[in-house]
């Protein structure tokens, strides 16, 4: 997985900072070519000739940034970065890197790398434990950076407690299952992801919607742009926080879903239409609150049939662009998918059974069957909405492919 890969290792003020170089050394015998970078607190535990002399590669730190040779060194090895990795990640590297500080070589070579990142935090139980400490691991999460458990045992400090930089191979093996290298499949597309329920307002308290939690939509945008898209989400209101780097665009009513679509749609080489939106919604929303009074035992709800967004967009679509689109069905499944990806001139469509409690909406997992324009079909396993997610991209980029 490390085969020619460059891979930048930061290192900071840690008593595990020893245990550094054996990582380094791991990286190498797997493949990577590995430049490091040390903070000053890291330089006071270990020395830059150790790593200059395994790597082969000059070591930067403080005192090497920003010589009168011209060269704006961190962003040189920023842009030569394929993966980053800061371990041990102490405390204060964790804050630097949670709130985009640039105040050291580290944290401004960290700021200024676009390619995955991965820290392995290192320190006392307590810091590790500590409010900030989590509020900055969540802000690293949330940004896209994956954050490694630190291990349980035996502290500097003489007791036991969770803080502890995990064992090199245990680094490397974790490394090896995350996948950090996703194929550039989608390299300079631009892909439209809807995502969530539409809510249709009946009165400025109520509205209708529906059991979609956007997850499947969520984790396509997060797969696109992990295959090298430029992603625009257009989300309906959820409970999940949007994929770091992605455009967002916040919808409710699928009146607004339809046009935010079809305003973007012309500039986009694919749409996937993941958004469960309402088929219909009130003829009228009622401008106050709609009140019981003791004669309306009953209400009657008049609805209009939505725009089908599909629909339009099919009529709009160029023969270069890809569309997919979602079917959510409780009964005859695959007839009814087939039906969908013929009238709404789909290039790929993904039918999932949402009678089954144990996938689809709100679910984490799903299955789907990826039903293509050649009339081909494959069903995926169960799995999570992820898994899915990258499957959907793997076919999308190669229908691309052939356009
Ligand atoms: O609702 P239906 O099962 O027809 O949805 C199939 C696909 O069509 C989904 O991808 C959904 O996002 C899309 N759709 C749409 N406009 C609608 C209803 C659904 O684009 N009004």
């Amino acid at each position: 997985m490390f085969e020619g890969k460059h891979v930048t290792l930061t290192i900071s003020g840690s008593v595990a900072a020893y245990k550094a170089a054996t990582l380094a050394r791991s990286l190498q015998r797997a493949g990577a070519t590995v430049r490091v970078v040390l903070t000053a607190a890291a330089a006071r535990f270990v020395t830059p000739a150790t790593f200059a002399a395994l790597t082969k590669q000059p070591v930067l730190t403080d005192t090497t940034w920003w010589h009168d040779d011209g060269q704006i060194a961190h962003v040189e090895l920023a842009d030569w970065t394929d993966l980053a990795i800061a371990a041990p990640a102490s405390a204060n590297l964790m804050a630097q890197f949670a709130n985009g500080l640039a105040n050291d070589v580290a944290s401004a070579t960290w700021l200024a790398t676009a390619a995955p990142k991965v820290v392995v935090p290192a320190m006392n139980s307590h810091m590790w434990q500590a409010a900030a400490t989590q509020r900055n691991r969540q802000r690293l999460l949330d940004d896209g950076v994956t954050v490694l458990q630190p291990a349980t045992g035996a502290l500097a400090e003489g007791y036991a407690g969770t803080g502890r930089f995990p064992e090199p191979a245990d680094i490397v093996r974790q490394l090896e299952q995350l996948e950090l290298f996703t194929p550039q499949t989608l390299r300079g597309k631009s892909v439209i992801v809807t995502a969530g329920g539409t809510r249709e307002r009946l009165d400025p308290v109520r509205f209708l919607t529906n059991d979609s939690s956007g997850k499947m939509g969520y984790a396509v945008a997060a797969a696109a742009q992990a295959a090298g898209a430029t992603v625009t989400l257009i989300t309906a209101p959820t409970r999940l926080t949007p994929p770091a780097g992605v455009t967002v665009v916040p919808i409710q009513s699928t009146a607004e879903l339809a046009e935010a679509v079809l305003t973007r749609f012309p500039q986009a080489d694919a749409l996937v239409m993941a958004a469960a939106v309402a088929d219909f919604q009130p003829l009228t929303a009622a401008d106050q609150k709609i009140k019981k009074t003791k004669d309306n035992d009953e209400l009657i709800l008049k609805l209009k049939k939505t725009p089908d967004i599909l629909a339009e967009v099919a009529k709009v679509k160029r023969t270069n662009q890809v569309t997919v689109g979602f079917a959510a069905e409780t009964q005859n499944l695959l007839a009814n998918a087939q039906r969908k990806l013929q009238s709404k001139s789909l290039d790929l469509l993904a039918a999932n059974d949402v009678s089954r409690a144990d996938i689809g909406f709100n679910s984490d997992d799903n299955q789907v069957t990826f039903i293509q324009a050649d009339g081909s079909r494959d069903q995926t396993p169960k799995t999570s909405k992820q898994m899915i997610a990258t499957a959907l991209v793997a076919r999308l980029a190669a229908i691309l492919e052939t356009k």
